[in-house]
Formats: structure tokens, C-alpha cells, sequence
């Protein structure tokens, strides 16, 4: 007989992408806001490659929004009841959010949270649990606020953790009730890929990025992660943690036995390592080795090995887009990828921004985080980011979309056949927002369109795209299944 399985159904924004009102309820600046828009290269991920001392001096002399799209987002923070209102009536079971760390600690290490703040994400728990929709929290997407940046090195200072605890004792005080699974940070190991964006860290003009730097920063957020758990158990104890890794499902280019190595390397230290730390409580083996011929030596603390071996999470979860191409060849032809670029793929077609389109992908990434970790998964994470028209009639027609979708909901499917453990799927950007990647407008990936382009302009009134009403559909034959 067939394994088939209820799950729940999302939709996901991230507060620096959707909320906008950068500067509202005495917000302090974060490093999202200091991203500006850059026109498109190849590399769909430049833009926070760049993001030098220089770049955050010139965003600080900025006073409104100008040429910086994520001060704006969708203009969530002016349209949230209606927002919730679309979600409620799309039918998702689970709404997946983030909390803005400056509007709660506009700098970060104060004693007190920000009244105002509260006020604002109060509202939103309240009114998103009063809708029937499950609570999915992030409580960190990438945006950290730029005092702790410039004052103490982001996440390289262990101090960070200490005033990351104060702000998730803050959340889980308020809302733990309202809470049903969380992460305390988004894709984890974006701090490796993406530094500035994972872990706040700033890059030296001209400089690679200091390992030794970039791994004990996520060192200190992978205890930040035990603490909060640590808390959430007393605090919320109903609600599941989870960790979470965006995923990059790596081929080896040819047969040899070396694109073999390297595509067993590429996943561990790409992706394995922060869930092996995360889910499994401890330092993988294979992390010596890397630590050593990349000369990084870790500073821990004692207690910490314990720490992470009693905190591990509950749940596991990943973003997926696209699979990747490892190969030790350096001459292969190379297309863009979430965080990453990757060689292009002969079998795959790719998105108009090169990520390489892979439904199996995904079963293949359940089927071995399931096997890895044996706890639950939620794909947190996933769909199409697309540039879409409005019609003159305000119709939106998105077939590729819904294209999209299916494929992978067959996906799904399948994995839950093989025996994983799904518990639920979460459309990413499901209002659309503006893209972390390349910052900008254009590349949605919603079931509701945002009127508003690439430097603010628009109505940002909402309206549903045809994908609005197939996934509404889906979902409502999927729960009348069991
Ligand atoms: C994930 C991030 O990496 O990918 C999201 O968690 C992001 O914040 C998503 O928006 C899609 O990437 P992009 O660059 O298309 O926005």
C-alpha cells in the first residue's frame, strides 16, 4: 500500500523582504537596509558579495528610502491586516514569519525591549492565530541590526549570544503561546556563503572573507540556537524547534571518482555540517580535517559540546530551489544559484535568473536529510521566483508557477512514499517580496502580486495571480484525502 500523509501547507515571508517601515516604531538600522539595489549581473548573488565598510557608509547617509529596496519590502508594515485576510482565504494551514531583531532591540544590546515593537509584532500574533493559521516563526532572516555590526564585529563576538538570548527570552515570553514550531535562524549556514548576510559579517575591501572569523561566528549562533531552545522548552513548551540549512543538492559532473569526492565534500561543508551540529548535537569528524587545512581554530567554551548535545532541535528544515553540479574541472560553463553558483547542468532547464529547475532534486534532498538525521522535516522553503505581468484587467497568469508546483508537490508525493517524515511545505515569498539575492522587485515568487517595482514605485496594492486559486484548490483536495 501507498504512504500518503496529511501535512501542513504555508506560505513564508521574512521581515526585512515584506515588513518595509524601516524607520517606524524607532526601528535601528539593520544590515538589510544598507543593501542597495544593483543592476543584474550573471551572478544573481553579487550584491551581498560586495557589501564592504564603504557600501554601509554611503546606506547610513541615506535619510529616506532611495536606492535601498528593503527599507520598503512589500510595504507589509501598511498592509498587514489585509495581508492576513489574503492568506486566511488562500487557506494555508501554517504562516511562516520572521521578527525584525532592530524593531524589538533597535540596537541590539539593550536591556529593554522596544514598547513600540512589541505593540507591532502583538498584532500580527494575534491577528495571524485569530485567522486559524499555525505559527511558523523565524526569528532571525539575515537582517541584524547595524549597531552590533559596527560595535561589536556581528556575530564574531561572543557577546551577540548574550544579547540574542535577551531578545529570544523577549519572543517567547510575549508569544510562546502563539508558537507552533520555530528557528532561530534562517538557513544557518548562509553564514558560509553569505557572510554578511548569515552572520553580519562585513567584507574587507579587496580581502576574501576570514575563515576563522566566519566559523566561530556561527559557532557562537549554533549555541545562541541551543540557548534559545533552551528557553522555548520552559517558555513555550508546545512549540517544536527546528534548524534549518539551505539545501544544495550536489551531482557530480562526470563519473570520475574525484567529481565523486568532490560532490560528497561539496554537501558536507555546504550544508551537512550545520545540520550535523544542529540536529545530531555535535561536531562532525570531517570538520577536523577542514578546520585544519584551512588553518581556523575554534574557540569554545566549556559546556558548550554539552549545551549542543542537550538542545539539539526537533525538527529539521531546508530551502530548496535548485540543484548544483560538483565537479573538480575548472573550465565548466557556470549558472547562478540560491547563495551559490553551480556548473550548468546539460539535463535542467533554468529559471530566467539561472537557477536550475529540479523537482527530483528535492525527493532526493528529503530522502537524505531523513536518512542523516531521523527527525521530521518541514521544507521550509521553496518555488519560483519569476518575473510576472499585470494584466490591464489586473489578471495574473502564471502557468510556470503552477508548472512549478506540481512538480515538486509530485515530489513530495514520492518522498513521503519512500518513508520520510514530511511534516509540512512552505511556499517561500507566497505575498511577493523583494528578492534577498538580488535585491530587487522583480524576481517574485508569490501567489499575491505587489504593485511595486524595483526602486519603491507602485500602488503596492495586492492582487491574486492565478496561482492564488490552484494552490487554494490543492491544498482544500489534499486535507479532504484523509
Ligand atoms: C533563501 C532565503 O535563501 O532564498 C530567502 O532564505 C530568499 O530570504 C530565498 O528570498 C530566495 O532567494 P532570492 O534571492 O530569489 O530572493
Amino acid at each position: 500500500m501507498q504512504n500518503k500523509k496529511d501535512i501542513l501547507w504555508g506560505g513564508a515571508t521574512a521581515s526585512s523582504q515584506y515588513e518595509g517601515g524601516y524607520d517606524l516604531d524607532d526601528k535601528g538600522l539593520d544590515t538589510q537596509d544598507c543593501r542597495p539595489y544593483l543592476k543584474r549581473t550573471s551572478d544573481a548573488t553579487t550584491a551581498t558579495r560586495l557589501l564592504t565598510q564603504e557600501v554601509i557608509e554611503e546606506a547610513k547617509k541615506c535619510q529616506g528610502i532611495g536606492n535601498y529596496p528593503f527599507r520598503k519590502g512589500s510595504d507589509g508594515y501598511h498592509h498587514i491586516d489585509e495581508d492576513i485576510a489574503l492568506l486566511k482565504e488562500l487557506g494555508i494551514d501554517i504562516y511562516r514569519f520572521s521578527i525584525s531583531w532592530a524593531r524589538l532591540y533597535p540596537q541590539g544590546d539593550e536591556l529593554e525591549p522596544n514598547k513600540k515593537g512589541i505593540a507591532f509584532y502583538d498584532r500580527i500574533f494575534k491577528e495571524v492565530h485569530k485567522a486559524g493559521m499555525k505559527i511558523f516563526l523565524t526569528m532571525n532572516h539575515y537582517a541584524v541590526p547595524l549597531y552590533l555590526v559596527e560595535n561589536y564585529g556581528g556575530w564574531t563576538n561572543r557577546k551577540l549570544v548574550t544579547f540574542y538570548e535577551r531578545f529570544a527570552r523577549t519572543v517567547f515570553e510575549y508569544w510562546g503561546q502563539y508558537i507552533d514550531y520555530f528557528l532561530p535562524f534562517n538557513e544557518i549556514n548562509a553564514g558560509y556563503f553569505s557572510p554578511y548576510n548569515g552572520v553580519g559579517l562585513v567584507k574587507e575591501k579587496d580581502k576574501p572573507y576570514n575563515q576563522s572569523l566566519v566559523f566561530q561566528s556561527l559557532h557562537h549562533q549554533f549555541i545562541a540556537s541551543a540557548k534559545t531552545i533552551k528557553i522555548a522548552r520552559k517558555l513555550s513548551p508546545k512549540s517544536q524547534s527546528g534548524c534549518m540549512v539551505a539545501c544544495f543538492c550536489y551531482y557530480p559532473l562526470t563519473s570520475s571518482p574525484e567529481d565523486n569526492l568532490k560532490a560528497v565534500r561539496d554537501e558536507e561543508i555546504n550544508q551537512w555540517f550545520a545540520v550535523d551540529i544542529l540536529a545530531n548535537g555535535h561536531y562532525p569528524s570531517y570538520m577536523d580535517r577542514f578546520f585544519r587545512e584551512n588553518d581556523i581554530h575554534l574557540k569554545m567554551e566549556d559546556g558548550d559540546e554539552t549545551l549542543l548535545k542537550e538542545y539539539a532541535c526537533d525538527f529539521v528544515s531546508f530551502s530548496y530551489y535548485s540543484s548544483s553540479i560538483a565537479t573538480v574541472q575548472e573550465d565548466g560553463q557556470q549558472t547562478a544559484g540560491n547563495l551559490v553558483v553551480s556548473t550548468k547542468n546539460p539535463y535542467l532547464k533554468a529559471s530566467e535568473w539561472g537557477w536550475q529547475i529540479d523537482p527530483i532534486g528535492l525527493r532526493i534532498m528529503l530522502n537524505k536529510m531523513y536518512d542523516r538525521t531521523q527527525k521530521p522535516i518541514f521544507i521550509s522553503e521553496n518555488g519560483l521566483g519569476a518575473r510576472d505581468q499585470l494584466n490591464s484587467d489586473f489578471s495574473i497568469h502564471d502557468p510556470y508557477r503552477i508548472d512549478y508546483l506540481k512538480q515538486h508537490f509530485k515530489q513530495i508525493e514520492e518522498a513521503i512514499d519512500d518513508g520520510v517524515d514530511v511534516i509540512g511545505y512552505i511556499m517561500w515569498g507566497v505575498i511577493d517580496i523583494v528578492s534577498a539575492g538580488s535585491c530587487e522587485m522583480a524576481k517574485r515568487y508569490g501567489v499575491i502580486y505587489v504593485d511595486g517595482d524595483n526602486l519603491g514605485n507602485g500602488t503596492y496594492k495586492r492582487y491574486k495571480k492565478d496561482s492564488f486559486k490552484w494552490y487554494h484548490d490543492y491544498i482544500q483536495a489534499q486535507h479532504q484525502q484523509f
